[in-house]
């Protein structure tokens, strides 16, 4: 029996108090991740240093000692593996170069090129199996395919994934051939995590309530449940979180008809309406303003226990309903996890 409480609550324990743990809880809120990624020079250069990469990871778990460290890497890193040009802009965010037709799609790396390229990736993995503390859980990661592709596409952030549902409205066949070439590459890439010690995995749709009905179905739902049958087939006692954010009413039944152990859940639905509708299948994660963070205050403190409190009947892991913000004061997050702890 494992000890670990994510583990636990993944299981489909209810616990006493839920485990904690934050979305973007190594970032620019913190001076030490400030201090380190100056000396890594760049955002880049960061995620492919294994050393500063651990370091990282650790920052916010000996600050506040969180139930769980995520790897530090980014959903970007499968499309430089795939060929794309990837690079930040500081202040501004990610740019690549773009894909917009069934020629950029094919002009791709295949899928086991991800190992070339993200080798150091899974040597921070091994590091933090290694410096983690015992009950600690270690969650690896990537970007579900929809999201991984409004970036190929549009070669930058956009509001409303315009470029990226404009090629799917133009050639679905070249936009689904897109999708299941990041697929292939993402069941690569978090096999070969679990390999180097990820003991939990999760995966990112960050743009999926932009997916509307068949569309949803189409390119949220059919690649997770893909990718997720893939890993279990091959590591069959990894849990798998999925984060459909967004999905709204699409929430219903998502981990169920994906096969993962758990679903995490933006700060835009109900605690009560999702421990009802959502926790009824199984395990929740979520779903903390992230706003209350640079807010702080009363608000702070009754919010953080009335989502503890809606999902007490069943198992829940806390978390923020989405990342961090640099703005965030990070005296606020001691005070988040006194309130669900205390
Ligand atoms: O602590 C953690 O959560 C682990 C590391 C992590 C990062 N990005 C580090 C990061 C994770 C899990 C991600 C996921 C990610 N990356 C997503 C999905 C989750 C979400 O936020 O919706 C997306 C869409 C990306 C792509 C991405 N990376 C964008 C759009 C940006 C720029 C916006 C921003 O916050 O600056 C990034 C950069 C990024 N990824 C930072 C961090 C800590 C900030 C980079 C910096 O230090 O300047």
């Amino acid at each position: 029996m494992t000890t670990k409480t994510i583990l636990r609550a993944l299981s489909g324990e209810r616990l006493p108090t839920p485990p904690i743990w934050m979305m973007r809880q190594a970032g620019r809120y913190l001076p030490e991740y400030r201090a380190t990624r100056a000396q890594a020079g760049d955002f880049l250069s960061l995620c492919y240093t294994p050393d500063l990469a651990a370091e990282v990871t650790l920052q916010p778990i000996r600050r506040y000692g969180f139930d769980a460290a995520i790897l530090f890497a980014d959903i970007l890193l499968i499309p430089q593996a795939l060929g794309s040009d990837v690079w930040f802009v500081t202040g501004e965010g990610p740019r690549l170069s773009t894909i917009t037709d069934a020629a950029g799609v094919a002009a791709l790396k295949p899928a086991d090129a991800v190992h070339d390229k993200l080798s150091p990736i899974y040597q921070t993995l091994r590091i933090l199996r290694r410096e983690l503390p015992a009950e600690t859980t270690l969650i690896g990661f990537a970007g579900a395919p929809w999201t991984v592709a409004t970036y190929m596409v549009a070669g930058r952030g956009t509001p409303d994934q315009g470029p990226a549902h404009a090629m799917k409205a133009a050639d679905r066949a070249a936009f689904s051939a897109l999708i299941d070439r990041i697929a292939d590459a993402t069941i690569e890439y978090l096999s070969a995590q679990v390999e180097a010690g990820a003991e939990v995995l999760k995966l990112f749709d960050s743009w999926a309530g932009s997916l509307k009905g068949a569309d949803f179905d189409d390119f949220a739902l059919a690649p997770a449940r893909r990718i997720v049958a893939a890993l279990k087939a091959r590591h069959p006692g990894v849990p798998i979180i999925a984060f459909p954010r967004e999905a709204g009413p699409r929430y219903v039944g998502f981990a169920r008809a994906v096969g993962a152990d758990c679903v995490a859940l933006d700060q835009s639905v109900d605690a009560g309406w999702a421990a009802e509708n959502v926790q009824s299948d199984g395990c929740v994660q979520g779903n903390l303003d992230p706003r209350l963070l640079v807010e702080g205050g009363p608000r702070l403190i009754q919010e953080t226990r009335r989502i503890v409190q809606a999902f007490a009947n069943g198992p829940h892991i806390f978390n923020l309903g989405h990342g961090i913000t640099p703005d965030a004061d990070p005296d606020n997050v001691h005070r988040m996890i006194e309130a669900v702890r205390g």
